[in-house]
């Protein structure tokens, strides 16, 4: 069908399109425009209206073309040619006009749109640039520092803004059409002139404004290459029209080359594809979710409380006594005043998510509740007392889930009556600000039930992945392996200081020796404690945290654990106590310390995480390479611009990765490096992850 239809009405050339589900500009798409607005240029209309049907404008160019040779007619060509026209061309905008979609309107003369509309030009976030004259019209429209902010920053704005900083010339309520076809009328009743943003001037160009840019980008975009090329794409702006238009061409081609752009359009695409689950219709009927309750009011239960409040959900917050329920309440204010603080939420806003947490000590409150999240200590027996309580005190059909990092989804659920109800939801840390929700299907979950809870994720704006039940499920578990090499590095030779440097400076957001004094040396040491000593792992490995936490060091909660943190600022400082820990704990367990290159760190951290990740993939405990892809970015800091850990395994090259992964088990330790059963047999068969996965 084709996807773009033509009609005068009232001497109104219309072109509405309908190309679902985003209205992406396909070669279709541009093909279809470009005939229509070259056959109105003769016909009886007095001027052209865009508009699209469904619920958004072009969302932007189809990013499923990129990576293949393009096709014409080009996206900037035709934005040319429709801003040449000799006819007026008006953009009627609504649900998005994001990328290509708001550079196609800024080539027409007049912008309309919807007051819900939100226009944006996000192509950073797939390691592009505007490559359709955006960087070249909009610094035109609205100056050099609004336009940085807007293509920098890549997050959408609402029209009213759009219209106030320039993008837009009327902005509607109600009906699109019938509103944009008067603006076409009056346009036309005034002879309105063919305005053309190509032919204006860049106002106020400092040089010390992109000097900042660039300064700013270098540390909230540590590692990244577009938003340089932006930066200079847009100082491009200063040129006469055609000659900037052709240096975003240069530098549009550039960043398609270049492998960030691959990877940040792999995990477009698996984070989408996440959500799916392979063996679910997508038609399957989910469940009512109107009320919430949350066991537990601490560090997560508090944070899930607010999710759920922030998305417009009724919420009861369970605790043991009236006074943790006060604590944990004061923390939750505390964190509203804080999004306050941020821009997150305005004043009003907070007050009324606040309002619809009620805190409670009464089981009984839970009645009403159609979902139940369990956020207790991360304590078996605990957990299993409180879903046998669950069990008697919620109704039928409501879902009952955990929030816990490790415990085994099914033997919590079979302390139930109901263990198709059960699920985990396991949330990240700080909860109304991390955007993973890991799902945790249990042997009897429901389907409805893990539909339900995979739409609720998105509802609620998280990222939600499903994983199965094993210990750690599909992040915690990669990361047992991670921080072992952290502690060997340690041991052998390494330094707190260094490790972290190698790591961060690969592009994780963080090192995981600071991770481990932020999360707490004490939760593994209390999981340690629980397990025999033969399921502890390699005893190198945890010899060092052992012996802080024993010390009262527990990480930057007790002020001092790997590093030493400002009682005030929370800077940290190297120890030297540390290393004299290190190096007498090395010399009790026989162990030669020697200098270690940052390259070898970070192979043995990031190839331990891969080869931990075949596994879980080959046991199906995740569905997708893509799926860990997406856990890794969205939850652990792991750089979106290699792709996740899988995506960079396949960019590196499987082969290359079981040679090192051999290396380390004939040089360092045998057990723990047993090179994962689907590597060898991909490797054997000179093939890839992303084959395996279609
Ligand atoms: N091209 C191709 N497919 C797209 C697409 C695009 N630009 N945008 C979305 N889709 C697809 C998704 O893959 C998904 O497909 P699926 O159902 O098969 O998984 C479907 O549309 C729906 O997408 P979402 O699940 O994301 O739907 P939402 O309603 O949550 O969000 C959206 C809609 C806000 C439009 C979101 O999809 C989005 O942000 N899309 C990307 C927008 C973008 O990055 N545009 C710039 C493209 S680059 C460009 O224009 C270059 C130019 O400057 C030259
Ligand atoms: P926490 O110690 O901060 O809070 C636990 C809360 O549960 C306390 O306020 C306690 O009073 C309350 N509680 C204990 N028994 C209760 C009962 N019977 N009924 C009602 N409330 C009860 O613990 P945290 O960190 O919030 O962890 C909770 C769960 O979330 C654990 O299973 C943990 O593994 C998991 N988790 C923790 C993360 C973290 O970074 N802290 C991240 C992801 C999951």
């Amino acid at each position: 069908m084709n996807p773009v239809s033509y009609e005068i009405v009232a001497q109104i050339g219309v072109i509405s399109v309908n190309n679902p589900p985003v209205n992406a500009l396909s070669q279709a798409v541009r093909s279809g425009i470009q005939s229509t607005v070259r056959a109105a240029q003769t016909d009886s209309s007095k001027a052209i209206l865009i508009i699209c049907e469904g619920n958004t404008f072009f969302a932007g160019a189809d990013i499923s073309e990129f990576g293949k040779p393009p096709q014409v007619p080009y996206l900037p060509d035709l934005i040319n040619e429709i801003e040449a026209s000799g006819k007026l061309v008006i953009a009627a905008m609504h649900g998005m006009a994001l990328g290509g979609g708001l550079e196609l309107a800024l080539g027409c003369h007049y912008r309309i749109a919807l007051d819900s509309a939100r226009v944006g030009l996000p192509e950073v976030k797939l390691g592009l640039l505007p490559g359709a004259g955006g960087t070249q019209r909009v610094p035109r429209l609205i100056g050099i520092p609004t336009t940085l902010q807007l293509i920098l920053g890549g997050t959408p704005m609402p029209a009213v803004a759009a219209a106030e900083a320039g993008l837009i010339d009327s902005i509607v309520s109600g009906d699109l059409r019938e509103a944009a076809l008067e603006f076409v009328r009056t346009l036309v009743a005034r002879h309105a002139p063919l305005r053309r943003s190509s032919e204006l001037e860049v106002a106020d160009i400092d040089p010390q404004v992109f000097a900042d840019a660039r300064a700013e980008m270098s540390r909230s975009a540590r590692g990244q290459t577009a938003p340089l090329r932006i930066i200079e794409s847009v100082r491009a702006s200063s040129l006469p029209f055609a000659a900037g238009q052709q240096r975003e061409r240069e530098l549009f081609v550039e960043c398609m080359r270049d492998p960030q752009s691959a990877a940040l359009r792999h995990l477009f695409f698996a984070e989408r594809e996440a959500a799916r689950i392979k063996d679910l219709p997508r038609s399957i009927e989910t469940r009512r979710i109107n009320q919430v309750a949350i066991i537990g009011a601490g560090t997560m239960g508090g944070g899930i409380a607010m999710c759920f409040a922030n998305a417009g959900f009724d919420v009861t917050l369970l605790e043991v006594s009236a006074g943790t329920l006060a604590r944990g309440l004061a923390i939750v204010e505390k964190n509203y005043a804080g999004s306050v603080q941020r821009g997150k939420l305005d004043e009003q806003e907070a007050l009324a998510c606040r309002a619809r947490i009620q805190g409670t000590t009464d089981y009984a409150a839970l009645a009403d509740a159609d979902l139940v999240i369990e956020a207790v200590f991360e304590d078996p027996q605990l957990k299993k007392e409180v879903f046998a309580k669950l069990d008697t005190v919620c109704k039928s059909g409501a879902i009952l889930a955990t929030n816990t990092s490790y415990q085994d989804v099914d033997a919590i659920a079979a302390t139930t009556r109901r263990a198709a109800d059960v699920i985990g939801m396991h949330f990240f840390s700080p909860a109304h600000i991390m955007k993973l929700l890991e799902v945790v299907r249990g042997k009897k979950t429901a389907d409805d039930v893990l539909a339900t809870v995979m739409a609720l994720g998105k509802r609620i704006g998280k990222v939600p992945v499903m994983s199965g039940v094993c210990y750690g499920f599909i992040g915690n578990r990669m990361l047992q392996g991670y921080f072992r090499e952290a502690q060997l590095c340690l041991i052998e030779g390494s330094t707190p200081q260094a490790i972290d440097t190698a790591l961060y400076d690969w592009g994780m957001a963080m090192g995981p020796i600071s991770v481990a004094d932020l999360a707490g040396l004490d939760v593994g040491y209390k999981a340690r404690q629980a397990l025999a000593e033969s399921q502890r792992g390699d005893p190198r490995s945890y010899r060092v945290p052992d012996v802080l936490v024993e010390m009262g060091r527990l990480g930057q909660k007790s002020g001092a654990g790997f590093y030493r943190y400002d009682a005030v600022t929370r800077a940290r400082s190297d120890d030297a106590e540390v290393m004299q820990i290190v190096e007498r704990e090395a010399h009790a367990m026989g162990i030669r310390r020697r200098p270690i290159a940052a390259d070898e760190i970070v192979e043995r951290l990031i190839f331990a995480l891969i080869n931990e990740g075949m596994n879980i993939l080959d046991e199906g405990i995740a569905q997708r390479p893509g799926d860990i892809d997406v856990v890794y970015t969205y939850g652990y800091g792991f750089p979106s611009w290699r792709g996740g850990p899988m995506y960079y395994a396949d960019t590196v090259g499987l082969n290359y990765v079981i040679e090192r992964i051999e290396e380390f088990r004939k040089r360092l330790h045998a057990n723990n490096w047993q090179p994962a059963a689907l590597l060898k047999s991909l490797v054997a068969k000179n093939s890839s992850l992303a084959r395996w996965a279609e």
